[in-house]
């Protein structure tokens, strides 16, 4: 094997080590703080997730204010990680992200990735679908590319050392109500992040078989 190689699989092995590490925590060093410096670091790598036509209509508000958190308290039904993490991370998905597709494809064409007329033909045609898709199905799609950052986020934090909980417990129309969120945004989980003082517990799942099918689903 090469030093390439070798070096290939220590990174492949540790990423198969924070998948596997990753677990539920919900039990934080109240003590800990996570600098702003180190969180948008953190933000900014998992903005690297893929999303529908690349409009990363993720948002996120880090909570990390104690009276804030205090705040958040009862409207995640007192769920005791949102005071004792280091902040809480609420992932938002912005129905109107199509506002962004000119900054998003010109970037493209600045980079040297797309020639100008693809562009411009991809906002026009971006804009156009997106701003006219039924309700139910922007809010869909915003839910799914918040989904795809929420994971990526909790890998990168067990990365670096932190540890995190995601966590759909908590009352939407009251945490909107709250926290000012304006109604093009869908809130789409809340991730605790911290140290943990006691390991989350572990959890089974599934037998491979019972939730991978090779070419054709059963009929049951
Ligand atoms: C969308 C979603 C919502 C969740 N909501 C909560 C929650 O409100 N509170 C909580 O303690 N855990 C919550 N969890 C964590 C799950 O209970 C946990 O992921 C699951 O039991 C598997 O354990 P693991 O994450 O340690 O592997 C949520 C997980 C997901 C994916």
């Amino acid at each position: 094997m090469s030093n390439l190689q070798t070096l290939e699989k220590i990174e492949q092995q540790t990423f198969i080590d924070v998948v596997r590490e990753r677990r539920s925590v919900r039990q934080y060093d109240p003590t800990v703080r996570i600098s702003q410096e180190e969180m948008t670091e953190m933000l900014g790598l998992a903005t690297l997730a893929p999303s529908s036509s690349n409009l990363q209509p993720w948002r996120f508000l880090v909570i990390d204010q104690p009276e804030l958190k205090k705040k958040l308290l009862p409207i995640a039904y007192n769920q005791q990680q949102v005071v004792e993490a280091s902040a809480v991370i609420a992932v938002l998905g912005d129905v109107e992200s199509y506002e962004k597709a000119e900054k998003i494809y010109g970037q493209a064409v600045e980079a040297g990735f797309m020639p100008e007329d693809t562009a411009v033909s991809f906002i026009e045609r971006t804009v156009r679908t997106y701003s006219s898709l039924p309700p139910e199905a922007a809010r869909q799609i915003v839910s799914i590319d918040g989904g795809l950052i929420s994971m990526q986020l909790m890998l990168i934090a067990r990365s670096k050392g932190y540890d995190t909980v995601p966590m759909g417990g908590y009352d939407k129309a009251k945490f909107v109500e709250a926290f000012g969120i304006g109604e093009k945004y869908v809130p789409v989980m809340l991730i605790a992040i911290g140290k943990a003082t006691k390991p989350g517990h572990p959890t089974t799942r599934l037998p491979i078989e019972d939730v991978a099918f090779f070419n054709e689903m059963p009929t049951k």
